[in-house]
This record gives structure tokens, C-alpha cells and sequence, in this order.
């Protein structure tokens, strides 16, 4: 299969992105057709310093080599560096009616949190999501629960596209994880709520964070009434986040995970996901230390990964061109 999928630079990648996503990114790797982006231009949508919006990009970069990402594997490229995503997002802009666009999820919460900024291009998001994936022709996009509706545009935009201009797009799948399987890591303070970056630090957990860190934020993780350590998401949000995370990093089933703790209390429960957590993330952060102080090589790294992007996306987009009817010359 061809896969693509994206992460924004802004924020310390946390275990939601790994668990939800990342992690199975690494793994599909080895037998697929990999396209992995760094997403400046949609972190634009919300307020960003210049000077630290490229340092922010590389560190990505950083972050994606040390769990995993292999440039000999897959094409990691930044999508600023390809600009045929703006060129295809306009031309599916004009494909896409404005209702759908005000139903989106992460519009409507994210205009409610950054009530000063309510630009357009926090509205216009998907689209160029959709240009994003639509342009490599991808079979599938691995992503968490909260990206699937995005998906699902672009669907509708493929189609939409090929029915008024001709065949070119395919349809790709969201491909998502079971709720268990971590297709939505919850927050640490507030567990009904997904895990996000742009909340304050103690609700997520970076994976290159200090052990220390590690622990006191899962000590004080919100846990829920009684004391059994059971999976139960409606009853029990605060200590079904924290099985499917022990789940996820131990790669057990959950049941053998509660079955293990299950008379046990919820302290040496939290103990040992910290624990537990803390030894898996060790490599990643040694790794993450190394690749640091290597920027000439991870210029070099997505300087290559551009180039083949651009290969793709530029055929995809010269035919999108001609079907659209624009003059050839
Ligand atoms: P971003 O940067 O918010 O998140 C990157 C990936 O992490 C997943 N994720 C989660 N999964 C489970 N639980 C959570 N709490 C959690 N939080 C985040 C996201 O679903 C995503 O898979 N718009 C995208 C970036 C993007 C993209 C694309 C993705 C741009 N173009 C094209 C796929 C294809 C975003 O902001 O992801």
C-alpha cells in the first residue's frame, strides 16, 4: 500500500500522537510505500513566532527519526517545501461548500479557543489536508480519531474533483485504530477529553520528557471512584486511558494487563505505568540526544525527502491542471 500521513511541528510530539498514530506509522514502514510530512503550513492556522517556527520544523524532524522513521524506508518531507499542496488546495476550495466546513470539529474548537484569531485558514484546514493526502495518490492514512472526519472530506473532495473534471484521485481510507488500540488517548487531568498538546502540560505526557516529569505526571493523573483496576471506559474514563496506554507500550492485550493488576490498588497500578513508560521511552530519548547536534544531515535528510515529494506530487499535479482546463504553454 502507499501511506501518507502528517504531524504538526509545533509542541513536543506526546504519547496521544505516538499511541495513536506514530507508533504504528514506524511499523508500516517496512512493507508499504511510506509518505511522512511535517505540517508547517497548517501550524499557521494558530499564532507562531517566525523565528521559532523553522527550529521547530527540524526538531520534528528530530523527534520522527528517533522513534523510528527511516529515510531509507520512507519519505519524510516538510510540506512547505512542496507547493503544489497550496496550488491543488486552492482549486478544492472551490469543490468544497462552506457548510462542511463549518461543521468540522477541530474548527469549531479550535475558533473557541483562539477567539482572537478566527482566520481562514482555520476554516479552509481540511482542504488543505485533503491537498495534502490526494496529491500522493495514497491507498491509506493512518491517523487518531480525531483526524477522521478530515479524511472522510477528502474523500468527498476526490470524488467530487473526478466527477466534475475526470478521474485522478483515489479515494483513501482513514485507517484508525480501535478505541483500545489507541485511536484516542485521553487526557491525564480531564480523561472524557482527547490528549492534546495545546493544553497545559500536566493533561499530556511528551515522550522525550524527564523521568521525573514522567512519574508526577502520572501520579497525579486523574484516576476515578472505587478502586479496581478495570477497563471501563464510561464508568471508569481515568483508568481505562491508563490501561490502554500500559496496553499500547507493553503491547499486551488490556485484559492481561488488568488481570495483572487487578487486585492490586490504583498507586502500584500508576507506578508501574510510569515505570513502564519511563524504560520504553529511554532509547527514544538517547536516540533524539545524538540526532541533535546532526543538522547538516537531517538538512540533508529532508532536502532529500522534498525532492521525491516533489516528484509525486508535481505529476499528480500537472494532470490535475489539465483536467481543470488551465492554459498549457
Ligand atoms: P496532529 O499534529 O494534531 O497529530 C498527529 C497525529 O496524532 C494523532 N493524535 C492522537 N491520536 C490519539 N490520541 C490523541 N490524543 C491524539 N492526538 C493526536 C492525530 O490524529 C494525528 O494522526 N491535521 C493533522 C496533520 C496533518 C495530516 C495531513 C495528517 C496535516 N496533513 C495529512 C494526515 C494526513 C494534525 O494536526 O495532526
Amino acid at each position: 500500500m502507499r501511506i501518507l500521513s502528517g504531524i504538526q511541528p509545533t509542541g513536543e510530539m506526546h504519547i496521544g500522537n505516538y499511541l495513536g498514530a506514530w507508533k504504528r506509522l514506524v511499523e508500516l514502514q517496512t512493507s508499504n510505500e511510506c509518505f511522512y510530512m511535517i505540517a508547517d503550513l497548517h501550524a499557521l492556522t494558530v499564532p507562531q513566532k517566525a523565528n521559532e517556527l523553522a527550529q521547530a520544523t527540524l526538531q520534528k524532524a528530530v523527534e520522527l527519526l528517533s522513534i523510528g522513521i527511516d529515510p531509507e524506508h520512507s519519505t519524510l518531507f516538510v510540506q512547505s517545501h512542496v507547493s503544489a499542496h497550496t496550488e491543488l488546495a486552492w482549486i478544492l476550495n472551490t469543490l468544497t461548500p462552506l457548510g462542511e466546513l463549518e461543521r468540522m470539529t477541530q474548527f469549531k474548537e479550535k475558533s473557541k479557543k483562539y477567539r482572537a484569531n478566527i482566520n481562514a485558514g482555520l476554516l479552509d484546514y481540511p482542504v488543505l489536508q485533503a491537498a495534502d493526502i490526494l496529491l500522493y495518490l495514497p491507498d491509506g492514512v493512518p491517523v487518531g480519531k480525531d483526524q477522521i472526519q478530515h479524511v472522510e472530506l477528502t474523500r468527498e473532495l476526490a470524488k467530487r474533483f473526478n466527477a466534475t473534471y475526470g478521474a485522478i484521485f483515489k479515494e483513501p481510507k482513514a485507517l484508525v485504530a480501535k478505541e483500545e488500540e489507541g485511536a484516542k488517548i485521553m487526557s491525564l487531568k480531564d480523561p472524557k477529553k482527547k490528549m492534546s498538546k495545546s493544553d497545559p502540560p500536566d493533561t499530556w505526557i511528551g515522550i522525550f520528557e524527564d523521568e521525573g516529569i514522567i512519574k508526577r505526571k502520572i501520579a497525579s493523573a486523574t484516576t476515578d471512584s472505587g478502586k479496581d483496576v478495570a477497563y471501563n471506559p464510561a464508568k471508569k474514563p481515568g483508568i481505562s486511558n491508563l490501561l490502554t496506554i500500559y496496553s499500547l507500550v507493553a503491547e499486551q492485550p488490556i485484559r492481561a494487563v488488568e488481570k495483572k493488576f487487578q487486585k492490586k490498588g490504583y498507586a502500584p497500578f500508576k507506578k508501574a505505568v510510569a515505570e513502564l513508560l519511563i524504560s520504553k521511552l529511554r532509547p527514544l530519548r538517547s536516540e533524539k540526544k545524538q540526532l541533535e547536534s546532526r543538522e547538516v544531515y537531517l538538512r540533508e535528510i529532508l532536502r532529500q525527502g522534498a525532492k521525491k515529494a516533489n516528484a509525486v506530487a508535481s505529476r499528480t499535479m500537472e494532470e490535475a491542471r489539465r483536467k481543470v482546463g488551465f492554459l498549457q504553454i
